[in-house]
């Protein structure tokens, strides 16, 4: 990474006693970007980009910004294709401030694309068309490029971006994530349940416990976890992701609010519902962006999760993915003395 400067905290080194000219921390996420299709009106559809991944970056991204002003490096890791689409996916990640340097180009692939319903109570559904997507050939590049850098103060995944892989593509993806966390990486996760990606429920089950064995800071919804593994309360999840070895975790347990746990110990939030909810798409992944960014900053678990459902209480209020970057933006300035990006 010429020109960056890494220096890690860990270890008990820390960061105003490196002999470099700068710090720079750096975020790597690994997903697949689709091209979204949303009626709005009389099969009328808007386009944009999003995929679960790729949303956590882009409000992560947004906050840190916000809050830092630089300082921070946001790395989106997938592939796409030569077409013209896949240029203007890739200009519009870099105009969000991503770095794409482990974007890869396949001769043969192009993006997945999706088309989002949203039904009388914003709740929404997808159909996708993503089987033969570029994203899923990631492996196959990085393979290719031994060489490459992988290095990262954070590493985030989720339970899509395993679905979407073939078996030895996933084994080498958790391989890389091994090494990486062997370097010092805190790896997060959240496992973001999609039935109709996954062969069977017992295949999902078996790769995302693998995941799970790898992770730091964990970020489930409950109804997943009911669903995956049969956990009967959130206590279940909490001490069956414990003995995963999970030192950090969030459970976002719908209308019972969030329940955290940190090394200071257990707490929870109410969940408070958005005065306008019209299309909850990305709920999840604002949240996850929202609560690494202030976890990256320092700030601590409970306060980096007000922060987080205040932003996705914001997001569902408007449609699709991603909220326009200005208004978003003018969201984080107007609520940042309260504490979504700043304080402790
Ligand atoms: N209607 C709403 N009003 C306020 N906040 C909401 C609303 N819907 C979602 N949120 C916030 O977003 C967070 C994540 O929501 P959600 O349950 O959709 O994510 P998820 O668990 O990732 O689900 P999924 O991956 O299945 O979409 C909630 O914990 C809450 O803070
Ligand atoms: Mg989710």
């Amino acid at each position: 990474m010429a020109g960056h400067y890494w220096c890690r905290e860990t270890g008990g080194g820390n960061v105003f006693s490196c002999q470099v000219r700068w710090v720079m921390k750096r975020v790597v996420a690994f997903g697949e970007c689709m091209v979204e299709f949303r009626e709005i009106g009389n099969r009328q559809y808007q386009s944009s980009f999003a995929g679960d991944v790729y949303n956590s970056c882009v409000y992560m991204r947004r906050a840190l910004d916000v809050a830092l002003k630089g300082g921070f490096e946001v790395s989106f890791m997938t592939a796409v294709g030569q077409d013209a689409i896949s240029d203007d996916m890739v200009k519009s990640w870099q105009e969000e401030g991503l770095d794409t340097s482990l974007v890869f180009r396949s001769d043969e692939r192009t993006p997945g694309l999706y088309m989002i319903n949203t039904d009388e109570g914003g709740e929404r559904s997808f159909t996708y068309w993503r089987t033969q997507s570029a994203a899923r050939d990631t492996m196959k590049f990085l393979r290719r490029s031994p060489d490459l850098p992988l290095e990262a103060d954070l590493f985030y995944f989720s339970g899509i971006s395993m679905a979407i892989l073939g078996d030895d593509d996933r084994a080498f993806l958790l391989d890389l994530v091994r090494q990486m966390r062997g370097r010092g990486t805190i790896i997060a996760f959240d496992p973001n349940y999609r039935r109709i990606l996954w062969h069977s429920i017992q295949e999902a089950r078996d790769w995302i416990t693998q995941c799970y064995q790898l992770t730091d800071i964990a970020l489930p919804g409950l109804e997943d976890e009911q669903t995956l593994f049969n956990r009967s309360s959130v206590g279940d999840v909490i001490k069956n992701l414990q003995s995963a070895g999970v030192g950090e975790m969030v459970i976002k347990a719908g209308e019972q609010g969030m329940f955290g746990l940190d090394p200071e110990g257990r707490f929870h939030l109410p969940f408070t519902a958005a005065e306008n909810c019209i299309d909850t798409t990305a709920a999840g992944d604002s949240f996850c962006g929202i609560y690494l960014s202030n976890r990256l900053q320092g700030l601590k678990a409970e306060k980096s999760v007000q922060a987080a459902a205040r932003a996705a209480a914001f997001v569902v209020g408007h449609p699709g993915a991603i909220v326009p970057r200005d208004v978003f933006e003018g969201f984080l300035k107007r609520v940042a003395p309260e504490g979504i990006v700043k304080g402790n």
